[in-house]
């Protein structure tokens, strides 16, 4: 079936209509003549596959990787990195009405930490939303680093086992490794030159269990299990936006929301008289412990525990910043956020379906001052999206 793609939906995919109705072309681009394969047909829209070009975009290019139409960690490599960007701002402003900023990152191998899957002597990634393994070589978007890992564990021919291997490197080249699994051939990793830190099964065979990350002026010990952003570049933007917005303001009391290993509780602590950092991760918890004393931070206090569990002790807070995971904010902490109202919101997010959502709720509260966008996922249909928020 011959269609015309109008425009790009939330997810960067091709959309056209058919009889009236919307139908999704995977890989579409505007302005693009296609011959589709309808695969499922809904209610109210359809979803459908490009058979053939008929005309194609000036954006559309020859994807880098060979993996890319099968393995799903990447949804752009068919647009140049120039379309990728305008789209990413235009959805921006769309969604929340104004962009002011957009941070741009490394195309390419930004990723500091990559999650592999073995099965039965392949190694690589689970084809989107489902359990086939995609067996691959190299990761365009991994730190090459982690593709030197990627390329050590092929050539010993001996990854016929079942299980994960996670593999972190940090800005100093040095690399964590942890597998877990029934994986035979350890001796070949542990006197492996290339690897600074493996843990097997939760014990540490060789280095420890976490590394020290370096940015700006900042040191943050990572344990194996806490979570640290993935893109160090994309970090030092969320620290230049934060301290662009706090340089002039004054600010006694803050809380930071999902915090992880405290790395915006450790940044905004020179901006502020006080600061508390909750976070659900016990791993995360104790490394911030170590980061404030590294940081020799004497402002922050920290709490593991869950968010919403904790919120309602605070009162006479000026400043909230929260970053949560993909799935957003509980409804406690937003029904705190709506009715204890501190002076400033700034809600830090890499998921727009999950951030739209609680916006929703949130501007009838907060004016929405500023939106700045970081490029942490290049490649990808995601972005971290900053949004300053005022009370009204
Ligand atoms: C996107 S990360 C942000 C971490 C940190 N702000 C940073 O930039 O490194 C989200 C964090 O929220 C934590 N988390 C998830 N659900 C939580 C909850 N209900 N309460 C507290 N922390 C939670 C996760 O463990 C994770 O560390």
């Amino acid at each position: 079936m011959k269609v015309n793609i109008s425009k790009y939906d939330d997810l960067g995919q091709g959309i056209t209509k058919i009889n009236d109705k919307v139908c999704f072309v995977k890989y579409g681009l505007p302005k693009e003549e296609l011959d589709i394969k309808i695969l499922k047909e809904n209610k109210n829209y359809s979803k459908g596959i490009i058979e053939k070009i008929i005309r194609e975009s000036e954006h559309r290019i020859e994807p880098v990787c060979k993996y890319y139409y099968k393995c799903g960690g990447c949804d752009f490599l068919h647009m140049n990195f120039e379309e990728e960007k305008k789209f990413k701002i235009n959805r921006t402003k769309d969604l929340f009405g104004k962009i002011d900023k957009f941070y741009e990152t490394k195309e390419y191998n930004y990723r500091n930490k990559i999650i592999l899957h073995v099965k039965e002597g392949d190694l690589g990634f689970y084809k989107e939303k489902s359990n086939d393994l995609i067996n691959i070589n190299y990761c365009y978007l991994a730190n090459d680093k982690i593709n030197e890992i990627i390329k050590l564990l092929k050539a010993n021919k001996d990854i016929n086992f079942n299980g994960e291997v996670l593999i972190r490197v940090n800005s100093l080249d040095e690399l964590l490794i942890s597998i877990s699994g029934n994986y035979k051939y350890l001796n070949n990793l542990v006197n492996s030159i290339l690897i600074d830190n493996l843990i097997y099964n939760d014990k540490i065979l060789k280095g420890n269990d976490f590394f020290y990350e370096h940015i700006n002026n900042f040191q943050f010990k990572v344990n194996y299990k806490s979570f640290f952003q993935v893109n160090i570049k994309g970090l030092e933007s969320i620290f230049n936006s934060l301290t662009t917005f706090l340089r002039d303001k004054k600010i006694n009391n803050a809380l930071d929301l999902y915090s992880g290993t405290s790395v915006l509780g450790i940044l905004i602590s020179k901006y502020v008289d006080k600061v508390t950092s909750i976070e659900i991760n016990s791993n995360a918890t104790t490394d911030a412990k170590e980061n404030i004393k590294l940081n020799k931070i004497n402002n922050l206090k920290i709490i593991n525990g869950k968010v919403e569990d904790y919120i309602n002790n605070f009162s006479d807070i000026d400043l909230i910043i929260v970053d949560p995971a993909r799935c957003g904010l509980a409804k406690k902490t937003i029904d705190y956020l709506t009715k204890f109202k501190p002076l400033y919101l700034i809600y830090i997010s890499c998921n727009i379906d999950s951030l739209k959502r609680d916006l929703k709720i949130l501007n009838n509260y907060y004016n929405l001052e500023k939106v700045e966008v970081v490029d942490m996922f290049p490649r990808t249909n995601n972005q971290e999206t900053i949004c300053f928020m005022k009370i009204k």
